[in-house]
């Protein structure tokens, strides 16, 4: 039987989980999870480039596991484990730090875009975090990672670092392509369309464990623009364009049935009617999630299980890895 591509992707549990990270990544791990190997991780490590409260983040890794299996994430068919269980992630992050430019780190979008925002404390872990990055795809000889927009760029600079060292020595890291959503792959602020819908910012991001009034209020008060037309123009609609990228993502419907849906109707049905379909879309998730955090030996079963098999996975790419830079074998 011919082997199966594998997967690798992350999430950072530095904040709930948003319905940005469900449509531009996790829907997409759902769907593949038949097709491929997959390896999901809680990646706490990433977490801690910027400062995070000890406790919350040890809340957070747990139920961001509880949340991948309700999103449809099965524990029998992908390996699903918290990075900082895997030590191989580290090590090999230092041997790529010793093949990736400054001048390539200095020029990441997340990077500069965080070190503004956390002007006072601007980390060395801020700025190496995509090489640990590359360490979790390359670890895993991953083929795809399936991330949203704001990743790609990440995923590039991982491919050039494994290019780089399969020339500097004999192939070695298999070459990731990232996988992109045609939709959903960008959501935006639902306070301010011009930015990304992210963690940080409790407005404008609706989070999968949101209760309904909660999320039917941030719609309802969604930025939107002076005219009266629900239609599809990224450029000088950006509100009304995000909520029919969220609309169309969480029913499975087309933009253009979507405009025609609400042809004659105002923001004030439009609105709404987004909400809904979102609360609707989550309802699952948050019930399901919550039933399996009850269970918490039930999730300490999955994710040492998953250290376990991540751990030989990665130690195969490490020892390679060690040899070919020529340190001595233990
Ligand atoms: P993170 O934790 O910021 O986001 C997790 C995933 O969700 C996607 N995403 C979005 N997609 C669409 N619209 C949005 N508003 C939105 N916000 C977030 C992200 O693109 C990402 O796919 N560096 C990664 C975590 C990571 C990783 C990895 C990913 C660490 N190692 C290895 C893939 C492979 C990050 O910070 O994602």
């Amino acid at each position: 039987m011919e082997q199966k591509k594998r997967i690798f992707s992350g999430i950072q549990p530095s904040g709930d989980l948003t319905l940005g990270s469900y449509m531009g990544a996790i829907r997409n791990w759902v769907a593949l999870q038949e097709e491929y190997d997959c390896l999901y991780c809680i990646v706490d490590m990433h977490a801690i480039t910027v400062r995070q409260v000890p406790a919350d983040l040890r809340r957070r890794s747990l139920e961001q596991l509880a949340q991948y299996i309700a999103c449809g994430l099965d524990p029998e068919k992908n390996i699903m484990f918290i990075q900082s269980h895997v030590p191989q992630h580290a090590e090999l992050a230092w041997v790529l730090g010793c093949y990736t430019q400054f001048g390539e780190l200095s020029r990441m979008t997340q990077f500069k875009q965080k070190s503004q925002q956390h002007a006072d404390n601007i980390t060395a872990g801020l700025f190496t975090y995509p090489v640990l990055m590359a360490a979790d795809i390359l670890l895993y000889q991953a083929d795809l990672v399936p991330v949203g927009e704001d990743q790609k760029q990440h995923v590039e600079l991982c491919r050039d670092i494994a290019t780089r060292f399969n020339f500097s020595f004999s192939d070695t890291f298999t070459l990731p392509e990232p996988f992109i959503p045609k939709l959903g792959a960008r959501i935006m602020s639902l306070g301010n369309p011009e930015n990304k819908m992210s963690k940080s910012d409790p407005d404008g991001c609706v989070y999968l464990m949101d209760k309904p009034e909660d999320i039917m209020r941030k719609f309802k008060r969604a930025v939107t623009d002076c005219e009266t037309a629900v239609r599809f123009d990224r450029e000088n609609k950006p509100g009304i364009s995000n909520l029919l990228t969220i609309y169309c993502a969480a029913t499975g419907k087309t933009l253009e049935d979507a405009e025609a849906e609400f042809k004659d109707q105002g923001y004030g049905v439009f609105k709404p009617a987004v909400g809904e379909a979102v609360v609707e879309l989550v309802r699952p998730i948050r019930e399901e999630a919550a039933r399996l955090l009850s269970d918490k030996a039930y999730l300490e079963s999955i994710y040492k299980q998953g250290a376990e098999r991540a751990s030989a996975l990665a130690n195969k790419t490490l020892r390679k890895v060690y040899k070919k830079v020529g340190f001595v074998a233990r």
